[in-house]
């Protein structure tokens, strides 16, 4: 498929660094904005690797999407300053308000969700990224402006 000849002329072009996977998949990602299922047995074959493997380091980094992301990226952090200023209460609201759990795309496409550990961003915890842009001190009113946002 076209997939699988893109994904290895990503790989032919990494697969000469030391510990290429890393490379490989940040590159996949760049190229198609998630690594592809598809991609993952061209993978492992090429850097003789099971398909377990390359599953397994797929998910652990959760940097690695395995599926396209949504018209906006909102990143909560929950990070220690973060945590000690109520980002768990913060993400339950950002969660209940989009309809999206940690990992997830809303039914939409609107938005995806992740967490971040720290945006350098400490002293206006809790704070957030959308689509790149820092938000800091998230409260209500924030949450619904973010909301409205990703919904346009
Ligand atoms: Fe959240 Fe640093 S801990 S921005």
């Amino acid at each position: 498929t076209e997939t699988e000849a893109q994904v290895a002329a990503i790989i032919e072009e990494l697969k000469g660094l030391e510990g290429p996977l890393l490379p490989i998949l940040h590159g996949v990602q760049e190229e198609f904005g998630y690594v592809p299922t598809e991609a993952l047995p061209v993978i492992a074959e090429a850097l003789n690797l099971s398909k377990a493997e390359v599953h397994g380091v797929v998910t652990f980094y959760h940097d690695y999407r395995s599926q396209p992301a949504g018209r906006h990226v909102l990143k909560l952090c929950q990070a220690e300053a973060c945590q000690s200023m109520g980002s768990d209460a913060i993400a339950a609201q950002v969660k209940a308000a989009l309809g999206v759990d940690f990992h997830q795309t809303a039914a939409d496409g609107s938005v995806t969700l992740e967490p971040v550990y720290c945006l350098g961003l400490c002293a206006c915890a809790p704070a957030a990224m959308l689509d790149g842009e820092v938000i800091g001190r998230l409260d209500a009113d924030t949450i619904a402006e973010i909301a409205a946002e990703v919904r346009t």
